[in-house]
């Protein structure tokens, strides 16, 4: 019984603790085509593209709940996530036209109307308005057309590692893949949606 009580709790914090952030690297506020996963974000970590990646333009956060508050950042101050300039609650695609460079997320910590996401009315101060970031980490997948991911993480050589991203970020190649980057290939299973 207090095994099973313990084996739940740690389900359910689990589902709680973490979410999954998609940055869509191409301009378009519908949150498609080629985008980058942070998977298993925790709270007030900001997650956004390596260095030498510029950016991204819309972003979701898989797994955020009504209550939950998802954050774009611009850079400053050495930060990814240095002034918020877009948020909102859930799981909804938060876009507009200037380049993000990082993402965190928080509970119970701001809400915003849907349809409410004009650009730049959070986040006057130096640090923006939200929790400031912990830790900064960067995204570990990546997918060309959502249906097919590949392992990004930092833990795969660099080369092999840059090829996937230039190719996930080309917006005008029909070629597929090198073949010797097809081991990258992993199976991803999105947070179920709330
Ligand atoms: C902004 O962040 C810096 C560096 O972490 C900190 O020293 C400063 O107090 C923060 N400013 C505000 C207004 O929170
Ligand atoms: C991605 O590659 C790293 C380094 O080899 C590995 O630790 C990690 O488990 C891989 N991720 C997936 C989802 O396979």
């Amino acid at each position: 019984m207090l095994f099973k009580t313990i084996l739940l709790a740690l389900q359910l914090s689990g589902t709680i603790l973490a979410v999954d952030f998609y940055q869509y690297s191409q301009r378009g506020r519908d949150c498609s085509g080629p985008r980058r996963v942070c998977t298993d974000v925790g709270p007030n970590e900001c997650c956004g593209p390596a260095q030498g990646i510029e950016s991204f333009y819309a972003a979701q956060c898989r797994g955020c709940t009504s209550t939950d508050f998802s954050i774009l950042w611009r850079e400053s101050g050495g930060s990814r996530c240095g002034v918020s300039v877009l948020a909102g609650n859930g799981g909804g695609c938060l876009a507009g036209g200037i380049r993000k460079r990082g993402q965190s997320w928080c509970r119970l910590c701001g809400t915003r109307a849907a349809g409410e996401l004009a650009e730049d009315v959070v986040g006057t101060g130096p640090n923006g308005t939200f929790p400031e970031c912990e830790k900064e980490v960067e995204p570990d997948l990546a997918s060309r057309d959502g249906a097919t991911y590949y392992n990004i993480s930092s833990g795969i050589p660099a080369e092999d590692r840059a090829a996937i991203e230039k190719w996930i970020d080309d917006e005008v190649t029909t070629a597929s893949l090198d073949s010797k980057l097809e081991k990258y290939k992993v199976q991803y299973t999105p947070p179920t949606e709330e």
